[in-house]
């Protein structure tokens, strides 16, 4: 072990605990004595006490947010920032632009282009980038903007879905026939937007995909973004909330034409998760990016690939072979629930009516 610690800051890991343990791992891995700083806005969330220390910062949403993670860099000194919330990336990338900063820091914040990041949460600009690249991607119309979807067969079959959302919101499977009934019924759940006169513009229609669907992780190195340095890929097999549940590995090179060019669009640093779908003659089409560690990586890391380990060694200068982006296809996992105590003493009482949090 060498002597001084060395610290990253991973933020919002919420439920995913196993972010932790692996980066643990890695450091241990490496003979590293790090120090994993987890930034929370919840105190009593899963993740919130797991790391070595915790710190609290404001809600994305408080103008406070962009000045509170510049104090914390300069505060604790980490070589990465870490987050695994969209709504955070949004804020480091692109509205606040903090992510220039710290990196002028010599900090590490995995991602993609600002661009792109807008992109991955604009379902309607994400196709029109997917085609301007050549990456094969549904058709993709606003709610308002039925006419342009051609060939509407009153037998085919579309999805509906909200534009700017995640885990599944708004999602209707429909036939030609219904769509304009299921687009008027997703924008009703569309959240609120200012400038925005027609809620159907945030609800987009595609034609349903064939064929079977497919989680893929792709990377690039921190240091060169840009070429793929790993495409790990597994069928999903279960979703539950939003979410991969149960998955099998499988060999990514069907994806790997579409995943080098989204890596080289986007300017890719680091590791993020696109669903894709694999037709009957194998080709692959993408119908969502999540710029960041996705509910699925856990299938490829318990079958052998190792990003934690990839990044600590990358960040630290400390060489490590091949192995990290190889995994064995064919390993089926499944997600399980645990729970654990994250505050004493609160004075919260059991029958308040404050609302309880759903998410
Ligand atoms: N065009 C499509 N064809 C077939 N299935 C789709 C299509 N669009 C979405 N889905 C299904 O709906 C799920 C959620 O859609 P997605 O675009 O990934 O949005 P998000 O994950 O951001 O809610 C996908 O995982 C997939 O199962
Ligand atoms: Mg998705």
């Amino acid at each position: 072990m060498t002597d001084a610690p060395v610290t990253i800051v991973i933020g919002s890991a919420g439920r995913r605990l196993y972010l932790i343990d692996w980066f643990r791992a890695a450091f241990d891995t490496l003979g590293l004595s790090g120090r994993i700083i987890v930034a929370e806005n919840d105190a009593s969330s899963a993740a919130a006490s797991y790391g070595d220390e915790t710190r609290l910062l404001p809600r994305y949403t408080d103008p406070a947010y962009g000045e509170e993670v510049l104090r914390l860099v300069d505060e604790v000194e980490p070589r990465l920032f870490l987050t695994a919330n969209d709504f955070e990336l949004m804020q480091l990338h692109v509205n606040s632009g903090i992510a220039d900063a710290l990196r002028d820091r010599g900090v590490f914040v995995p991602g993609v282009s600002a661009a792109w990041q807008v992109g991955c949460a604009d379902k309607l600009r994400m196709a029109q980038m997917l085609e301007d690249v050549d990456v094969p991607t549904p058709k993709t119309v606003k709610g308002s903007d039925l006419d342009l979807l051609t060939d509407v067969g009153e037998n085919g079959e579309f999805v509906v879905k909200h534009r700017f959302g995640s885990r599944s919101s708004g999602l209707a499977v429909v036939t030609g026939g219904d769509v304009d009934e299921a687009v008027v019924n997703s924008a009703k759940s569309v959240p609120p937007r200012a400038d925005r006169t027609d809620p159907r513009d945030d609800v987009v229609v595609q034609p349903r995909m064939p064929g079977s669907e497919y989680g893929v992780d792709i990377v690039s190195s921190l240091l060169d973004p840009g070429p793929l340095t790993g495409v790990f890929a597994r069928r999903k097999l279960r979703m539950r909330a939003g979410e991969s549940d149960k998955a099998v590995t499988v060999d990514p090179g069907p994806f790997r034409e579409a995943s080098g060019k989204i890596a080289r669009a986007a300017e890719l640093s680091g590791l993020i998760d696109v669903d894709m779908f694999l037709d009957d003659q194998g080709r692959a089409s993408v119908i969502d990016i999540n710029p960041r560690f996705g509910g699925g990586y856990p299938f490829v890391h318990l079958a052998g690939a190792d990003v934690p380990l990839y990044y600590v060694s990358q960040i630290f200068g400390i060489p490590i072979d091949e192995g990290w982006n190889q995994y064995e296809a064919g390993v089926i996992s499944a997600k399980y629930q645990e729970t654990r105590v994250t505050a004493r003493g609160s004075q919260e009482i059991s029958d308040s009516s404050t609302a309880v949090e759903h998410t």
